[in-house]
């Protein structure tokens, strides 16, 4: 931990240069020279205070350097191979999100399940937040108590490394949790800040009167308004209200210190040089507070992760950084480093909205808020991928197709508080078997949470054909995924359509959190079952087999390949663009479609059926899968 902050009289990464081995100092200069100056530049854009940030810039190069020279020469080496390509992650790329103990015990569990990943085309793997919780309730691990000491329930450093290895082995690059936004209550911050230690004091957001608390509240949203309403905490030993944007036991850090980022950003090379090659940037949005706004993608945030990323790209440049800012579409493009200050930001993010609107179109069987979203996302820039998706661990947010909906004439959000009653199971005719997140009030539009069989309706099909089709919307729903994304990702247990989680189970959970809803524990018997022809495992995993194989074999699929929407002449059917040689139609009704022409393309849909064409000038279009 610095104690002063001004800056060092000499410089320590030049020192740390000059003692290293030539070729890694060559290098590390090389790149120091090439993102130097952008990460000056994005500091003092944040900081503005030049001696804070010379002396911010300068102990930022000693950590870069410092990781650099630590990192083992199997990192090095694919450091170097990725600078050369990268786009290195982009080809036939999917992702699967599982949490370690439901997935598979702990992490040596996870190694004896690779195979299985590999068999699905695995090549990223989202293993949710597996070092040190919070003792208690922790927000399923995003109460971060040490950001580099592994869970024990789940497992040791030596495990860690041990499945770093034995993924990298299998092509599969493993993504960790980096919580940016805040820490546990009983992290070693927080615990020196409730001693009565000014410094840490200052690592942390408070509010020291009733009045501010309210000013600030005034504009901000609630992230649980029924479970943890409010921002602010009051800690008696503080005698002040700390910012909680999420529970009272998550602590939002200050960034405006810039020893929060220092220190942020450090633990985070430290944990890239134990092998994780992706970090999920949990609740990036968050970071930046200003006044009169909701504190959401400050421009801040944004000049915080180009200088987070160019930190990267000199101690690791082989590791990608993925945004998850759960946000209106209009919000996204701006964490690809496309906003007021361009610049390299993160090489992946999550398109809440289109996962959002998918679900929607489903609801309505109608795409028009899906297609509005669709034709709102641009291309993103070459290297980086949109992250698609059907579920994750989390609700489906209905909120941030706000924008879309109202541009639609949706003044009251009705579509989306209808969609939500749908998948709560409680609209006539709904087949669905979700439940509404944070909604005491049914007035209401929040979240639904529910594994994605459950919202199809397979759980409560009552015939075959009942079941087939549930089948239908969830392979649909992957489909439009598997075309769409840069990084397809699958939830863990939807590959084989796996069901809520047991009531007993949910019972025996800690906390009130309703997302435990669709987080099950791992179903071998389903597993089994995939296997073997005519079950309804085998026919969702072998699909997804196939979607898999076609991403690999085919250059338009590469993640920055643009997708756009094109005309459909069918409100039920959504048609895409995807670079100049695909199509892909995807009817999101239980009616089949006859007859859907596009440039004298004569498709038939069935109902909640899809096709992904390649169209070729001079040539009939050919189908690739269906
Ligand atoms: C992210 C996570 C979510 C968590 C929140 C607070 O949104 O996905 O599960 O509750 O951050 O860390």
């Amino acid at each position: 931990m610095p104690s002063t902050f001004s800056a060092p009289k000499v410089s320590a990464w030049r020192m740390a240069l000059m003692n290293a081995s030539p070729d890694r100092a060559d290098e590390l200069a090389k790149r120091i020279a090439k993102q130097g100056p952008l990460l000056q530049n994005r500091l003092y854009r944040t900081y503005s205070e030049g001696d804070q940030v010379e002396a911010l810039t300068e102990q930022l190069l000693a950590a870069a350097v410092d990781i650099g020279l630590k990192r083992s020469q199997e990192l090095w080496d694919l450091d170097l191979s990725r600078q050369s390509k990268p786009d290195w992650h982009q080809q036939g790329a999917v992702g699967y999100t599982a949490y370690v103990d439901h997935f598979a015990g702990n992490l040596r569990g996870v190694v004896d399940r690779i195979d299985y990943l590999k068999s699905l085309g695995v090549t990223y793997l989202h293993l949710l937040p597996f070092f040190k919780a919070a003792e208690g309730p922790n927000d399923g691990g995003f109460a971060v108590a040490n950001f580099e000491v592994v869970e024990p329930r789940l497992g040791t450093q030596a495990d860690l490394q041990h499945l770093t290895q034995a993924l990298r082995t299998a092509g599969i690059s493993l993504c960790s949790d980096f919580v940016l936004n805040h820490v546990a209550h009983d992290h070693e911050w927080a615990v020196e800040a409730r001693k009565g230690n000014p410094e840490f004091q200052n690592f942390f957001c408070m509010a020291h009167s009733q009045a501010e608390v309210d000013a600030w509240e005034k504009n901000l949203p609630q992230i649980f308004p029924d479970t943890a309403p409010g921002n602010f905490t009051y800690q008696p030993s503080l005698k002040a209200w700390v910012w909680t944007t999420f529970y009272p036991y998550q602590w939002d850090l200050n960034y405006a210190n810039p020893k929060v980022f220092l220190e942020v950003v450090s633990a985070m090379m430290r944990v890239a040089n134990m092998g994780v090659e992706a970090f999920r940037l949990d609740s990036t949005a968050f970071l930046w507070k200003r006044e009169g706004t909701n504190c959401q993608n400050q421009p801040e945030v944004h000049w915080l992760l180009q200088a987070m990323r160019a930190v990267m790209e000199i101690a690791c440049p082989g590791v990608l950084l993925k945004a998850e800012a759960i946000m209106p579409t209009h919000q996204l493009p701006p964490y690809f480093g496309l906003g007021d200050t361009p610049g390299p930001e993160c090489h992946l993010a999550y398109h809440s909205s289109m996962m959002a609107a998918s679900w929607v179109a489903l609801a309505e069987e109608n795409v028009s808020i899906l297609q509005a979203v669709m034709q709102n996302t641009p291309a993103v820039p070459k290297g980086s991928a949109w992250l698609t998706y059907v579920r994750c661990h989390d609700d489906i947010g209905w909120n941030v197709l706000r924008p879309e909906a109202q541009a639609l004439g949706d003044v009251n959000h009705q579509r989306l508080l209808k969609a939500s009653h749908f998948f709560a199971g409680i609209a006539p005719g709904s087949y669905a078997q979700g439940a509404s997140f944070q909604t005491t009030d049914l007035l209401t539009a929040h979240g639904t949470n529910g594994m994605a069989s459950a919202l199809v309706g397979m759980s409560t099909a009552q015939t075959s054909v009942d079941l087939q089709l549930a089948v239908d919307r969830l392979i649909l729903l992957q489909s439009l995924s598997y075309f769409t994304g840069g990084l397809p990702l699958l939830y863990m247990g939807d590959e084989l359509g796996m069901g809520n989680t047991a009531a007993e189970v949910l019972e025996s959970r800690q906390g009130p959190d309703g997302r435990e809803l669709h987080r099950p524990d791992w179903q071998e018997g389903l597993a089994q079952l995939r296997t073997q022809e005519g079950t309804v495992q085998h026919r969702i995993f072998s699909k997804l087999q196939a979607f898999a194989e076609l991403r690999k074999s085919l250059p338009a699929f590469q993640g920055d390949v643009s997708v756009q929407a094109i005309e459909s002449k069918q409100p039920t059917v959504l048609a895409l663009q995807r670079g100049t040689e695909l199509k892909g139609f995807f009817n999101f009704s239980r009616q089949k479609i006859d007859q859907l022409g596009d440039d004298g393309l004569a498709i038939t849909l069935k109902p909640y059926g899809f096709v992904w064409l390649q169209t070729c000038v001079g040539t009939p279009a050919r189908t690739l899968i269906d």
